[in-house]
């Protein structure tokens, strides 16, 4: 097998031809961002974790840190059979004890509580844990994770999995070398309409998908300024441009494709505007705060568009904004060879042979029933009593502990988590390089050729516990 470095070395060679997964293909690469990109590679540590196997774990124990988004996942956890929340861990008191609250209003266990800075450590060190549910600010994501690993602990990282290209080889390593699950709590990939559409392009109903596009567009001005542990999605803001937020609107366009199964993002050029909406803001709504005196050296762009080339020559569009004022969108677009689908800013399908418009509310509502996915169909109701989201982020969680439990490979691999995230920084470099085409790497190592792209699963099929 080759390892690593040679295999970039090989692929990766500046104005070469590079024999990826067996196919020719001839690019023209940036010098200096590739090479870099190159000698930050470590070498292989142990065998794929692609469709990773482990021993299934009957009640799975869990220790959640972070307990902003991670109080959601506790209140769901403490609503699905089979997992149980050992341990708590945040330094924010007030959200310790409403996640002590939900635990114990649902007849749980009292957990045990961890509340000082670097106390994650211990809650990963306990051997009663299978486990860590790592909902921490981006910057926290991948010690806690690798620590996790490094214990012994399967591990759940809230998005994005990691910030740089360095880190998210980290996680591959790791996640091989102990042979752990190490899974992106992608939870768009569960939402309804994602689901069904993802069932639609399997049963081939879109013909050959060519091309998604995928957004997280999100007014998070006043959020930025006004949440957030010590302002940490602010700081990314003044520190980076680029899209720091991509894998809402690429994991499930990314599933859709076959991204890592069968197909790969191959490369990627991205675009940003200048900064205008959150100095504005800074300055029309907190004009005695301090913060507005630096508010000009932020660098995120407004809007990020980043598009992808896949290695079969499919394409992909991913943007970001959180600082201007517009209504929530992940566009969730999927095009085929005989039809489309889009999410926002409302759920429409055209399918041929009348593609020229959409179709009518009746026949889609008949469709989105006749493809349900067997997923939202079997837990569906409960996840829209529970919400979060709506519902997928229980969907999300419930399937992430039946999988366990049952010893089935997760939906979303370390390879998901690393190349989804790995937009973070590339299209940072792209932004700073004028759109240049940038490399993605090939976390998989050349395994993406043998997968197959994720199942639709049988709910009436698989092993129950
Ligand atoms: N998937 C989604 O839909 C979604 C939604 C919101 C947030 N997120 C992700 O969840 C993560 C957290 O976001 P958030 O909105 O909850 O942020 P937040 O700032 O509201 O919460 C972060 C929490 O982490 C705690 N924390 C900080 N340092 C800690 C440490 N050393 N040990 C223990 N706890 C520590 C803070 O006290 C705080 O309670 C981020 O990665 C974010 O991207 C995902």
């Amino acid at each position: 097998m080759l390892n690593r470095r040679k295999f970039l070395k090989t692929s990766l060679a500046v104005g070469a031809t590079a024999i990826i997964g067996g196919e020719a293909h001839s690019k023209t690469l940036t010098s200096f961002a590739e090479e870099k990109l190159i000698e930050d590679i470590p070498l292989r540590k142990g065998k794929s974790v692609m469709g990773l196997r482990c021993q299934p774990i009957n009640k799975v124990r869990v220790g959640v840190v972070g307990l902003g988004r991670g109080a959601g996942a506790v209140d769901a956890l403490a609503q699905i059979e089979g997992a149980e929340v050992v341990a708590l861990c945040d330094l924010n008191l007030d959200r310790v004890n409403n996640s002590q609250n939900l635990l114990k209003k649902q007849g749980r266990k009292e957990p045990a509580v961890y509340t000082k800075e670097e106390d994650w450590k211990k809650m990963c060190e306990r051997d009663d844990i299978d486990l860590i549910y790592n909902a921490t600010p981006w910057n926290l994501h991948v010690p806690i994770a690798l620590y996790a690993m490094d214990h012994g602990k399967h591990v759940a990282v809230e998005v994005p999995a990691a910030l740089t290209i360095k880190d998210c080889w980290a996680l591959v390593d790791k996640a091989e070398e102990k042979q752990l699950h190490c899974m992106m709590l992608e939870n768009c990939c569960y939402d309804f309409f994602e689901l069904a559409t993802l069932n639609m392009a399997r049963q081939g109903v879109f013909g050959e998908i060519i091309h998604g596009e995928g957004a997280y567009i999100h007014d998070l001005r006043e959020s930025k300024f006004n949440g957030y542990y010590k302002n940490w999605r602010l700081d990314f803001s003044k520190n980076h441009t680029g899209n720091p937020y991509p894998t809402h609107g690429l994991g499930p366009v990314a599933e859709v494709l076959g991204i890592n199964r069968g197909d790969r993002m191959e490369y990627l050029s991205s675009v940003s505007t200048n900064q205008f909406g959150l100095k504005l803001w800074a300055e029309e709504n907190l004009k005695d705060d301090a913060r507005i005196t630096q508010s000009e050296a932020y660098k995120l762009g407004d809007m990020n568009t980043t598009i992808i080339h896949t290695v079969n020559g499919k394409s992909i569009m991913i943007q970001h904004d959180t600082t201007s004022p517009r209504p929530y969108s992940r566009i969730h677009l999927i095009q085929g060879t005989k039809g489309m689908a889009v999410k926002y800013p409302e759920e429409k399908i055209a399918i041929q042979p009348n593609a020229h418009g959409f179709q009518s509310e009746t026949a889609q509502k008949e469709l989105l029933q006749k493809y349900e996915h067997p997923l939202s169909k079997y837990i569906g109701e409960q996840a829209r009593k529970v919400g979060g989201h709506g519902g997928m982020d229980f969907i999300m969680v419930w399937r992430l502990i039946y999988c366990l439990r049952n010893g089935y490979p997760l939906d979303q691999s370390v390879y998901d988590a690393a190349s989804w995230s790995s937009l973070v920084e590339l299209t940072e470099r792209s932004v700073l390089n004028k759109s240049q085409s940038v490399a993605i790497p090939d976390f998989t190592r050349g395994e993406w050729v043998k997968h197959k792209p994720i199942p639709i699963i049988d709910m009436d099929k698989v092993l129950h516990v």
